[in-house]
Order: structure tokens, then C-alpha cells, then sequence
């Protein structure tokens, strides 16, 4: 796995009127917390490798350095991501430039590493995503990509044809995997729609008394392959979100934890140890405030989450939607949204709660174009 290149400030932030990262963004850049195997995403990381590797002895090839900065042409067109697809979208998506994405998925680097003729490969890595802001929400996540090809001779032996032989080996990998992770537990496969697989399923597992999806999943479109590895092959794909699963595994309730310096979080996890049930060392309590404005049309969720997380980052829990009215007279309308501000580490004053409030109300008032009320 190679390095991270170390990105600077200005080739992440440009001044290109497209350019939506901000300093909060950039900051995570480079971290890599699934590069440390005592971190509960990296010791996640570790089981799932180790699965592979007891299940197929030096088949994948794993990549967990590999920069997010990636060109838009791989994180959407070469994966056949439609261009009026929403995921291209501004509003979904942090852009460096309109050619240069923060990546939003691991399926960015399929068609890359499929050039370097690898047929088996495991990408793991850090994805960017503007959305709301609550506990299962944050806008810098790590997925893991798993990819693996096949030619005719593996599906002529089995005699099945090439997607039917892709699924099945698809899926019986896949429930392998599931519990490797979790035991026995009880699975089910959803027929699903990605835009780089036909067929393509999500997997679901009954867990704490609800069906969880864990992971996305399909036989890759044949364009793909065909173009950047050559013709006549078969694969699946898959793309599992590691804190989604990492918080189902060890009892995580809050995925800004993931990203504390806290000792009392980071001590309690093993490299190698997937049976931590994390142990809350304590809850502070939350302060909510509201804010209420006059949206105009341009107004979006995603727009005041990312005000908020600027000025209160981690201190930010829940962004809620409160109240919604269209004035009878004028048209006009109104949201009303709830900000709870909670540390994880330590009680917050009133005055610091108030400051950030401040700064909230005014940037809102300053960058959006709404009215406060
Ligand atoms: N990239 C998809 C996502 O982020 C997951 C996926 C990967 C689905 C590979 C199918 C195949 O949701």
C-alpha cells in the first residue's frame, strides 16, 4: 500500500468558483484512521483482509493509500454514473475544480487499478460526502471497495453462464464475509440499483432486532472490464461502509467518536480484538438551540449543515428540522431548525454554547440567502 501524497491547502482549496471544500474538510485529509490497527476502523479493516486472505491465499491485492483527490471522470464517467446523476451534484458532492472531486466512493478507483491489470483487489479509504449532520452522519467516512474478475474457463467448469456464476460466487463471498464479522447471524439479499452493476443487491443482516444494510453490491457492468482490462472477462464488485458496520460491531453510538484524540475511546479497542463492546465513559449533556429563517429557492440542508460543522465541528450533533410553514399571504418559507451542541469529551459552558450560536446565526445570515427571523 503506498502512501498518501501529502495534498496542500491551495490544491484542495482553489479559488474556482466550483470550489465547495472548506478548512473542516480539508483537516481530515490525510489522517487515515484506517491505517492505525488499533483503531476500531482499522482493526475492521485487518478482519475483513484476514478474510480474504483465509478464503483466497494471496488473491487480492489491497490498496489503502491511495489519495482522495481523484479526477471526476473516475469518481462518476468511467463507472457509467449518468451525467444528470444527483451524486454530481455540488450540493452531494465536494469538488476541488469541475474536472477534480474529493472521492465520494471507493468505486472511484475500479477502472485505475483494473488498468494496472489487477483482477482481485480490496481499496480502502476515506469518502467525502456533504449531507446532514446527526449520529450516524458524518461527511468524511471509509469505505472498502472489493473487486475480482473472472474468465470463462472459472464459469465453463461450473457450468453456469458468466453473470449467473459471478452472483453466486458474489454472494456466497459475501455471506462468508457477514459472518466472518457477526456469526450467525440472519441475512437477506435486496435487489438494489447502482449504475455500475447490473444485477445489484444490498445485504441486509438481522442484528439488535432490525435488518441492517451493510453493504452495496453487483456483477459489474460489462463496458467497464471490457474498456479498461480488456474483453471476454466476468466480476463482481462490492463497497461496504466501514464506521456503518464498525458501530453495529463494537456498540459505537456516535460517529464523531471515530475521529476523538480521547484516550478513554482510543484504550478501549485492540489491534486484532473484534469483541470491544465500547463502554461509554461518560455523557455529557446536550444544549439545543434554534434558528429560524425565510428560505429563498437556493436554500439546501446540506448548505446550513456545512455552516454548522465549520464553525462547531465536532461540537455539533444533530441538525434537526423543527418546523416547516408557507405563509398563507405572502408565499414565503420558514424553517425552523434544531441545533444540539454536545462535547464527547467534556461539559460545554453557556457562554461557549452562545458564542458558536452567534457565529452560526450570522454566517447563516451572511452566506445563504435567507432572512432570519
Ligand atoms: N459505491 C457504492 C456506494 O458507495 C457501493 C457499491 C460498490 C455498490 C461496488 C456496488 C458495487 O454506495
Amino acid at each position: 500500500a503506498a502512501a498518501t501524497a501529502t495534498l496542500s491547502r491551495d490544491e484542495v482549496i482553489t479559488s474556482h468558483p466550483y470550489n465547495n471544500v472548506t478548512d473542516s474538510i480539508f483537516q481530515k485529509i490525510g489522517t487515515n484512521l484506517h491505517q492505525q490497527p488499533s483503531h476500531p476502523l482499522g482493526i475492521l479493516k485487518g478482519a475483513i483482509y484476514d478474510y480474504f486472505d483465509q478464503q483466497h491465499p494471496g488473491t487480492f491485492t489491497t490498496f489503502d493509500g491511495l489519495a482522495p483527490v481523484v479526477a471526476a471522470k473516475a469518481n462518476f464517467d468511467e463507472i457509467l454514473i449518468p451525467a444528470d446523476h444527483v451524486s454530481r451534484s455540488p450540493n452531494d458532492t465536494y469538488y476541488v475544480d469541475p474536472d477534480t472531486v474529493l472521492r465520494c466512493h471507493t468505486s472511484a478507483h475500479q477502472a485505475e487499478i483494473l488498468r494496472q491489470g489487477v483482477r482481485a483487489f480490496l481499496v480502502t479509504g476515506d469518502v467525502y460526502r456533504r449531507d446532514s449532520i446527526d449520529a450516524t452522519h458524518y461527511p468524511v467516512f471509509h469505505q472498502m471497495e472489493g473487486v475480482r474478475v473472472f474468465n470463462p474457463a472459472d464459469w465453463q467448469a461450473a457450468g453456469m453462464d458468466a453473470t449467473q456464476f459471478a452472483e453466486t460466487e458474489l454472494k456466497r463471498t459475501l455471506e462468508g464475509l457477514a459472518q466472518h464479522l457477526f456469526g450467525a447471524v440472519e441475512m437477506r439479499w435486496v435487489d438494489a440499483y447502482f449504475p455500475f452493476t447490473e444485477p445489484s443487491y444490498e445485504l441486509e443482516i438481522f442484528f439488535n432486532g432490525e435488518w441492517l444494510e451493510v453493504l452495496g453490491c453487483g456483477v459489474m457492468q460489462q463496458p467497464i472490464l471490457d474498456k479498461n482490462l480488456g474483453p471476454g472477462q466476468k466480476a463482481w464488485a462490492f463497497g461496504l461502509g466501514l464506521e456503518r458496520l464498525a458501530m453495529v460491531l463494537f456498540d459505537i453510538p456516535d460517529i464523531r467518536l471515530f475521529w476523538t484524540a480521547d484516550q478513554r475511546f482510543l484504550k478501549q479497542f485492540k489491534a486484532g480484538d473484534l469483541t470491544t463492546k465500547f463502554k461509554s465513559y461518560s455523557k455529557y449533556p446536550p444544549c439545543y438551540k434554534d434558528v429560524a429563517f425565510w428560505i429563498s429557492d437556493a436554500f439546501t440542508e446540506n448548505n446550513l449543515c456545512e455552516i454548522v460543522r465549520s464553525v462547531a465541528g465536532d461540537l455539533a450533533e444533530e441538525v434537526k428540522l423543527i418546523d416547516n410553514f408557507t405563509h398563507p399571504k405572502t408565499g414565503r418559507t420558514s424553517h425552523c431548525y434544531r441545533i444540539a451542541y454536545r462535547s464527547m469529551d467534556r461539559s460545554l459552558t453557556d457562554e461557549e454554547i452562545n458564542a458558536l450560536q452567534d457565529e452560526v446565526r450570522s454566517t447563516i445570515s451572511d452566506k445563504l440567502k435567507v432572512e432570519l427571523r
